[in-house]
């Protein structure tokens, strides 16, 4: 079975058609740049053109650096403000004609991961954290995911503990990875004060460089690198998409959407009996 992922970032958006099974890209990794007033009808037109680029038809999975409530917006850190209380799922299903699933990007990343990454097989409370031009959070039990948790904002020192600590922080104030690590290790210990996990998994953009920083990392849980690195977006987007069970109750929720949950449902028929 397949879908199609979008990851939308900071920096850039970037999607590619997934094999479920898997959990690998079937296509190549379509990247535009996020435009630098990155307001809702700014990005759905890119997200279009992925769609277009991939000549895709069918279920179409996307994250957002937000808080994602039942398909609509709530929060937008570090993108346009103007993305708050935004029906995502309306604005791109209009943009793509497919139907679309629309969820928080460290919660995306998170769902690959403890599918086909450094969270596989993994019981107990997981934490995913991705460092990147905030700090995202993905919280599990025994694998399953509790959506939306904003971790990122835990205040540490008087501050957001993504003001302080994001990746993007490190080079602004141009920190060594020491000193930087230092910031860290004072959130995840306000973590694990809070969670007592059993593992953190580090993702985000500075997860291919775990070399330069995970020996200067002190926790009480076990600590490991994510494996997936700028793909876990888009494959987690697309394995939520197409759960297609969920996909209908949250057609329920957005009225008009109905329609495009039955059509997932055949769409998703048909590409299993090309599979065969
Ligand atoms: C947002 C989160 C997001 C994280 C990573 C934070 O600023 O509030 O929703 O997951 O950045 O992009």
């Amino acid at each position: 079975m397949q879908a199609l992922g979008i990851d939308i970032g900071g920096s850039g958006v970037k999607g590619a058609i997934v094999d479920l099974e898997r959990g690998t890209l079937l296509s190549e990794r379509i990247r535009y740049d996020t435009p630098a007033e990155s307001y809702p009808d700014a990005v759905a037109p890119l997200v279009a053109q992925i769609v277009a680029d991939c000549a895709w038809r069918g279920p179409v999975g996307i994250t957002f650096p937000g808080i994602v409530y039942h398909g609509v917006v709530q929060t937008a850190a570090n993108v346009d403000k103007r993305w708050t209380n935004v029906d995502a799922v309306k604005l791109f299903e209009r943009a793509t004609g497919c139907p679309v699933r629309v969820l928080n990007d460290a919660d995306a990343a998170g769902v690959a991961e403890m599918t086909f990454g450094a969270g596989r097989n993994q019981t107990g409370v997981t934490i995913m954290l991705t460092f990147g031009t905030g700090i995202g959070s993905a919280v599990f039990l025994d694998g399953k995911l509790l959506p939306n948790t904003e971790f990122g904002h835990l205040p540490i020192r008087g501050k957001d503990a993504e003001h302080r600590a994001a990746a993007r922080i490190r080079k602004e104030e141009n920190l060594s990875w020491e000193q930087w690590a230092e910031r860290v290790n004072e959130f995840l210990a306000a973590m694990e004060f809070f969670f007592s996990p059993d593992v953190f998994i580090v993702g985000g953009g500075v997860s291919k460089k775990y070399d330069k920083f995970m020996h200067f990392l002190k926790t009480r849980a076990r600590i490991v690198p994510a494996q997936l690195l700028n793909e876990a977006g888009i494959i987690g987007a697309a394995m939520y998409v197409a759960d297609l069970s969920t996909a209908q109750s949250q057609g329920a929720a957005h009225g008009d959407a109905d329609w495009v949950a039955a059509e997932a449902a055949d769409d998703a028929e048909a590409a299993d009996g090309d599979d065969e």
